[in-house]
């Protein structure tokens, strides 16, 4: 049985005394009986510090939001995988299409990342989706196709099992607009059959595949109650613990 999943990418927002707060916000607010694996990934700068509040419950993950596509050495600014896992990550985000577009991040890049990740234990969230003209033009399909084929395909089964894919059209992503759930249900079960392609039913049926992009309380619940669709990754709305609460009790 494929896992639920709601991860809070907070990008760069909060201050850490803020990020703090939120993180206890939802630490007191999610239920004991809470059947969602969930997922925070705060800035670099206090990561560790999330990780450690997190460490007492099995409540919380940490996760990164990015990674260096490189071992160590002279990359003034990156931070490592490695560096990630000793403070405390379990999760690193990568392929978001903030980073895509700022960072000239390609398929190839995150497949490098991807590699990195692994290397250190970490689990990938890795991200995929297409822009408003890709869709328009009908090529969107193709697009995720590659995105995943290029980036995660040199995995072998057993390593795909820590790979978590999220479906962020990017039309969708802190625009206030949602994906139908009909388009992102559409897009879902398309990356799922990808994936019976590649690596068989099981591998498949086993992967929890997030949907991103506008995702709050008001949309979840009909979002998550889609075949395919086992979860969020939550940008806007994962900086009200409220919001972001609800969201992870929308199964
Ligand atoms: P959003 O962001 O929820 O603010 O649209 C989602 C994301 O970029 O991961």
């Amino acid at each position: 049985m494929r896992k639920n999943i709601v991860a809070g990418n907070w990008k760069m927002n909060l201050n850490r005394t803020e990020g703090i707060a939120l993180v206890e916000d939802v630490l007191a607010k999610l239920p004991s009986d809470n059947n969602t694996h969930v997922v925070l990934a705060p800035s670099f700068v206090y990561l560790h510090k999330v990780a450690k509040m997190c460490a007492n419950t099995s409540k919380v993950v940490a996760a990164a939001q990015d990674c260096s596509a490189n071992k160590k050495g002279a990359f003034t600014g990156e931070v490592s995988a490695s560096m990630l896992a000793s403070c405390g990550a379990r999760y690193v985000v990568l392929g978001h299409s903030e980073k895509r577009a700022n960072f000239a991040e390609s398929n190839e890049i995150l497949k490098t990342k991807v590699g990195q990740a692994f290397r250190n234990d970490l689990k990938v969230i890795f991200c995929c989706g297409e822009s408003l003209s890709q869709r328009e033009s009908g090529v969107h399909f193709d697009w995720i196709k590659a995105q995943i084929s290029e980036s995660l395909f040199q995995l072998s089964s057993e390593e795909f099992k820590n790979i978590v894919v999220a479906y962020e059209p990017i039309w969708a992503i802190g625009t206030g607009v949602t994906a139908s759930t009909e388009q992102a249900q559409e897009i879902h079960a398309f990356i799922r059959n990808i994936l019976v392609g590649q690596y068989g039913e099981e591998v498949a049926e086993n992967t929890s595949i997030l949907y991103g992009g506008s995702c709050k309380p008001s949309n979840a619940k009909e979002l998550f109650a889609s075949q395919d669709i086992d979860g969020g990754l939550i940008g806007g709305a994962s900086l009200s613990s409220d919001d972001f609460v609800k969201i992870t009790q929308s199964f």
